[in-house]
């Protein structure tokens, strides 16, 4: 039998994805820093109850972690990890579910011994306080190896699946995150410049010509990159999410509004450089991405 799962990350999905891990008897158990484990008494989903999943903190750790599953913030992720690295088996596999791109790549070079996944999520949870969730519809969550090993992620996926929290492997991840990328980058950001849920922003008129905007500017570098086979109707792509979701305020909303630092640089600013090295000029975006970044010094 496969190692349980270790997840780091005990946030609004990795909290949902742990108590969902948990009541299919797949035994996770959640890696803390040493001041949370301190305050930690069990996760508390809303309406279904306390769930006392084990938890550890790296330095409590005894044997080598095999199975890492990575949910935290991607601005978190690399300071996170390497803090842990040395409790990491040399061939540990380690699969990053978070939004925006670029961390994984970051640490595939810095960790080439790791079996590196990457994965995106369509699942809705917001923490209303810590270790305290409540679950905001359910989405469909896909993983794939950023080198191709799909026989792997398959495994992967079979082992992180569970019922409310269905998994599925991916044989392109990039374009699996590339569209993810697209729907952050015109919703997360504008629902903060217009301080709304994202189903406002197909009812102001503003904010609406500024969704329109993004998409095309979007559009336009996947042109660019050869890529737009992988965003073919953005709009209509993005216009579904937002109805779907429109009483959620976006991650990127509840970052700003606790005062927490956004992930504005793996989603708009990762944008933002890719279309600077492709010389393309997206002023929408690089507009919000400065806007964005001002409102929190950790995010620079
Ligand atoms: O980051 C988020 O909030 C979500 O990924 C999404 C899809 C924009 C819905 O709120």
């Amino acid at each position: 039998m496969s190692d349980p799962w270790l997840i780091l990350g005990a946030g609004s999905i990795g909290a949902l994805w742990g108590i969902r891990l948990h009541q299919a008897g797949k035994t996770p158990t959640l890696l803390l820093r040493p001041e949370a484990l301190g305050r930690y008494e069990g996760l508390t989903l809303s309406g279904e109850g306390k769930f006392c999943l084990p938890a550890v903190s790296a330095e409590t750790i005894v044997h080598p972690i095999s199975r890492l599953l990575v949910c935290c913030k991607s601005h978190q992720t690399l300071s996170a990890l390497s803090d842990i690295a040395p409790h990491l088996a040399p061939n540990a596999t380690v699969v990053v579910v978070q939004n925006g791109m670029g961390v994984a790549e970051q640490l595939q070079k810095k960790y080439p011994q790791w079996q590196l996944f990457s994965g995106t999520t369509t699942n809705g949870a917001h923490r209303s306080a810590p270790f305290t969730i409540t679950p905001a519809g359910r989405g469909d969550t896909l993983i794939g190896s950023l080198t191709g090993n799909f026989r792997q992620a398959e495994t992967l996926a079979e082992s992180l699946s569970c019922p409310g929290f269905p998994v599925n492997a991916c044989s392109d991840i990039t374009e699996a995150l590339w569209q993810k990328l697209a729907i952050n980058c015109a919703i997360n950001p504008l629902t903060v410049r217009y301080r709304c849920r994202n189903g406002e922003l197909l009812s102001n008129p503003a904010a609406y010509r500024d969704l329109q905007q993004v998409c095309e500017e979007f559009f336009q570098l996947s042109v660019a990159l050869g890529r737009e086979s992988w965003v073919e109707n953005l709009l209509d792509t993005v216009t579904e999410v937002a109805c779907k979701t429109a009483a959620n305020r976006s991650s990127m909303l509840q970052d700003v509004e606790a005062g927490r630092a956004t992930e504005i640089e793996a989603i708009t600013g990762y944008v933002c450089g890719i279309a600077a090295d492709a010389g393309i000029d997206i002023p929408v975006n690089q507009t919000l991405y400065q806007d964005i970044r001002q409102l929190h010094p950790a995010t620079r």
